[in-house]
């Protein structure tokens, strides 16, 4: 059977249905659904934590997630938890994974082992859709400009009264010492593209300007670019497959669903340093 390649949006977004990943016919399809829409969900992947590993290193190098509980069976995949208890989700701010780190990862590969029975979706805004949407002077000016992210707040001391930390779903905070600078418009590796490349989550300042402007700009950005035209929304089924590409993407986990367990498996792939 040949994999269906479903968009979800006019703009971000695609569903696969008919696909395995552990199939090599299907990879040329998935690559290319990949770089086309950003972000894909595969639908009804019945495969073990060695097959998401195998899928995730035909893209790159595994990253393994500092912070994040790693599976005890297979450590370079994290756990992506919420006990019915928990009041917080991971990832529940506008975010864009690593990008603390001088070489970002390229994308992130999230499988659906057990959903609530509603809730729980993802949301991502395309970066790419942001960039396009601003004038020409905006992008001359954000053009010139590097903005400083960090994972010490995000993930740091700071954070060790914080539910996650306490309920043993986040650690490590003694490793939490990343500070990385990177362009405000980057050119996509892959793609060739303009995207942006700041989050409310780990961006903390832009470089060489002054505080004041720094603030009011990211706030200008951070609200432009969750503009829901910029948007899809993975509506998640067991077994699903969703990969999304994080330098052309913000995520958010929707924490929507109190009193019920999600549980996924993510495995972050290696990127490279982000250029003008
Ligand atoms: C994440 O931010 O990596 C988690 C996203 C999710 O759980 O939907």
């Amino acid at each position: 059977m040949v994999p269906t390649v479903i968009p979800m949006t006019g703009t971000v977004g695609a569903e696969i249905h008919g696909a395995d990943v552990r199939n090599d016919d299907h990879w040329p399809t998935i690559r290319q659904a990949f770089i086309d829409h950003s972000v894909i969900t595969i639908r009804a992947q019945t495969i073990t934590p060695d097959d998401h590993i195998a899928f995730a290193q035909r893209w790159g190098d595994i990253n393994v997630n500092r912070f994040f509980t790693p599976l005890e069976s297979h450590p370079n995949i994290a756990v992506v938890l919420k006990n019915p208890d928990d009041t917080t989700a991971i990832g529940e701010m506008w975010h864009t994974d690593h990008s603390y780190d001088t070489a970002p990862a390229m994308c992130s590969i999230l499988h659906a082992i057990d959903l609530p029975p509603y809730g729980g979706d993802t949301c991502f805004a395309s970066q790419y859709a942001a960039y396009d949407a601003l004038s020409d002077p905006m992008k001359t000016f954000l053009g010139g400009l590097s903005a400083w992210h960090s994972s010490r707040h995000a993930f740091g001391a700071a954070t060790l009264d914080h539910e996650q930390a306490k309920g043993g779903r986040l650690h490590n905070q003694d490793k939490a010492t990343q500070d990385a600078l990177h362009p405000v418009v980057i050119t996509h590796p892959l793609s060739g593209r303009k995207a942006l490349y700041v989050n409310p989550d780990f961006t903390t300042h832009i470089e060489g300007l002054a505080e004041p402007e720094s603030k009011a700009l990211l706030a200008f950005l951070f609200e432009h670019c969750q503009n829901p035209d910029y948007q899809c929304r993975v509506r998640w089924q067991e077994g699903d497959i969703t990969m999304w590409d994080n330098r052309a993407l913000w995520h958010k986990a929707i924490n929507d669903y109190a009193g019920h367990r999600r549980y996924m498996h993510r495995i972050t792939v290696e990127g490279c340093a982000l250029t003008k």
